[in-house]
């Protein structure tokens, strides 16, 4: 992960050849490994390059890079495939030198489009004063846009800077395409035009599916002198994923069972879909796809920092990837496989994290009737109402902490061979309020819900890593070391994980959980993957996501939806139902049947302040004070 900006004036005399001392050390703390500036001047414009590289694989190459022919390149992503790449090549000087070898737009629509992988870009192309930059499909990487109210300067930036006040906010690029700038043509006429390239779907019989909407979605929010429009020649990037099978069945379903609420919630029930030969085939090519993503997000970094002390290296045991554990079913599954594809001899880290108020004095008071969930209830995730039910004494441990352990011993057994490091993280309420306020607010701007607040200031702590390591005889303090971070994102969104999919199939049937998981995936950019981009890479760290995957994606999307879920059955089995399915294929047992349980409730931090908010309420915590 990488910081990257880029600062474009058309007037001389207010353009600031530095960046803002709170920009920059924003930037700095995504890429520690190197930093650097570059001005580029036109006739009527001046460019200021910043980028900030996080060094993952290859040589370390500082960006921004520049060619002889005076093109500028900055490149925050991974080229997992889609573009020939050597394991000791840097994903950042191919991309540019693919790119400098463009003769026309369709060249460089189609090297985007062939990319696999996260990222967001900055170019500048020399000879026609273009500035080109987007987000890939799923916008796993974070890019914001800024522009001056005056009309004479706008930015680009992985985050954004401290403003207050409500004029001039940082908004997303949103991931709706790439875009072009004509630089020169902006300069003279005081108006920026940004040409968007959107994705499109073409399938073999010439079909397109369009995001027709794009074009207003994105100008929606820009300033009078800013405008969105559609380039001229209908190019346009070739989405990297298939279309979302609808398919409904033919006849009605033979349900798993008639009567769904009579099925035993056990790891039996679960064995049963797998006799079915058709089923477990799926699961099977599930895995198999699934594996090889994780395998490509785990490779892919440098794994000896100091070769010469590769002794020392052993017998300190760092490990390399770590990830946001639960003991959630997607968690687990992501665990069971990064074991298939880790070196045997690295650990690796399970970063797990509860909000905890402090004890009060005195002797603890028995705990009077505790009201727990059952399988069967339905807290909403966008309510902190569902918080409320668990009304534990304040040194009760977290959801997330006792699955979490739960999880930990069954990954022991499914090998014990590996050391597995659970990092116990406790965030108290006065550490939240402090960081909150001192960072983690201004990465989750410009999302602003209390549901940004509590999952932001969940994963900044998660992946921060600093914890305990609890062992039967000793507690130790434990900082992570990893530098990626899988974490399952998206696998709700696919697999009919969240409540809401549970409404619409009630109300509207398989059709309305097709259109439920439509949804949820084409929003995934602008609600979750840009903030946590922001929160993550704040730690000079990387996020990867293995369920989204393009080839994981393309593989859910084109099963029927009967076979990724099955919403008759109860909670905890017909949620997300294949994921569990290849869980008891793995051979994982207990966590193949937890219920989806969202990050704020598991992890507490709903509880911790005020419970009678709205999630999608804006968080006055959030709030950035001048
Ligand atoms: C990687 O970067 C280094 C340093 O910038 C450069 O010397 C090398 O040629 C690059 N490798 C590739 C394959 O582009
Ligand atoms: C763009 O250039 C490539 C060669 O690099 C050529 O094959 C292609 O036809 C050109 N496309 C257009 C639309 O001019
Ligand atoms: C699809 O489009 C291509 C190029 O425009 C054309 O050559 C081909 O015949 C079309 N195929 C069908 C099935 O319409
Ligand atoms: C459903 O289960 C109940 C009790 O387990 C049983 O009495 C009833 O016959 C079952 N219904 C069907 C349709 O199998
Ligand atoms: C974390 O907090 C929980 C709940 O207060 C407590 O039981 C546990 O011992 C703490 N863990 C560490 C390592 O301090």
């Amino acid at each position: 992960m990488c910081g990257i900006c880029c600062c474009v004036g058309f007037s001389v005399e207010h353009f600031r050849k530095e960046l803002r001392e709170d920009l920059l050390y924003k930037l700095r703390r995504r890429g520690p490994d190197s930093s650097k500036q570059l001005l580029k001047s036109g006739v009527n414009y001046q460019c200021l390059f910043s980028g900030h590289v996080l060094h993952l694989r290859g040589v370390l190459t500082a960006q921004p890079v520049e060619d002889e022919s005076g093109n500028v390149f900055l490149w925050n992503g991974e080229v997992f495939d889609g573009v020939q790449l050597e394991a000791e090549d840097n994903d950042t000087q191919v991309m540019f030198s693919s790119l400098s070898a463009c003769k026309n737009e369709s060249d460089i629509l189609s090297l985007f489009s062939k990319v696999q992988g996260p990222w967001s870009f900055i170019y500048y192309q020399a000879s026609s004063h273009y500035l080109w930059f987007g987000r890939d499909f799923f916008g796993r990487r974070s890019l914001l846009w800024h522009f001056n109210h005056l009309g004479n300067s706008f930015c680009l930036s992985s985050v954004g800077a401290q403003i207050s006040g409500l004029a001039d906010q940082w908004q997303e690029v949103p991931a709706s395409g790439i875009f072009q700038i004509d630089l020169n043509s902006a300069a003279v006429s005081r108006h920026v035009t940004l040409k968007l390239y959107p994705w499109k779907y073409v399938s073999k019989e010439n079909v397109t599916e369009e995001c027709s909407n794009a074009l207003t979605q994105t100008a929606a929010e820009l300033p009078a002198f800013v405008s969105v429009v559609a380039n001229e020649d209908k190019l346009y990037l070739s989405k990297p994923i298939v279309p979302l099978n609808k398919m409904l069945p033919q006849a009605p379903l033979e349900t798993h069972c008639r009567n769904s609420s009579s099925v035993p919630h056990t790891r039996e029930t679960l064995g049963i879909f797998l006799t079915d030969e058709h089923t477990k085939k799926v699961v099977h090519q599930f895995i198999d796809v699934l594996s090889v993503a994780i395998k490509r997000r785990v490779l892919c970094l440098v794994r000896e920092e100091n070769p010469a002390s590769k002794e020392d290296l052993k017998t300190c045991n760092k490990a390399n990837i770590a990830i946001l554990f639960s003991g959630g079913v997607d968690s687990m599954v992501i665990a069971a496989l990064a074991d298939r594809h880790i070196p045997l001899d690295e650990p690796i880290d399970l970063l797990n994290v509860a909000f905890v108020t402090k004890r009060k004095p005195g002797p603890s008071v028995p705990k009077v009737k505790r009201k727990q969930q059952t399988h069967h209830e339905i807290p909403s995730e966008e309510s902190s109402q569902g918080a409320a039910v668990v009304q534990g004494p304040g040194d009760a441990e977290a959801p997330d902490r006792v699955t979490g352990r739960a999880g930990l011993k069954e990954l022991q057994s499914v090998n014990p061979s590996r050391t597995w490091n659970f990092v116990e993280i406790n965030v108290s309420l006065e550490e939240l309020q402090k960081l909150r306020r001192a960072r983690i607010c201004h990465l989750v701007q410009p999302l602003d819900t209390v549901l940004d607040d509590s999952i932001g200031c969940a994963v900044w702590f998660a992946s921060r890593g600093v914890g305990w390591l609890v062992s039967q005889d000793a507690v130790r303090p434990y900082q992570s070391s990893a530098k990626v971070i899988l974490t399952g994102i998206g696998a709700d969104e696919q697999l009919a994980g969240y409540s809401r999919h549970r409404v619409r199939f009630q109300s509207l049937g398989l059709e309305g959980l097709n259109e439920e998981i439509a949804m949820e995936l084409g929003r995934i950019s602008s609600r979750n993957l840009g903030r946590d981009d922001r929160v993550i890479g704040d730690h000079g760290k990387e996020a990867r996501f293995p369920f989204l995957d393009e080839n994981v994606v393309s593989f859910l999307n084109s099963l029927p939806v009967w076979e990724k879920a099955d919403l008759s059955l109860p909670r905890g089995l017909g949620e997300k139902l294949l994921l569990r399915l290849a869980a008891v294929e793995l051979g994982l047992t207990t966590s193949a049947l937890l219920p989806k349980r969202a990050m704020q409730f598991g992890s507490r931090i709903a509880k911790l302040e005020k419970t009678d908010e709205k999630a999608s309420d804006k968080c006055g915590r959030l709030q950035i004070l001048p």
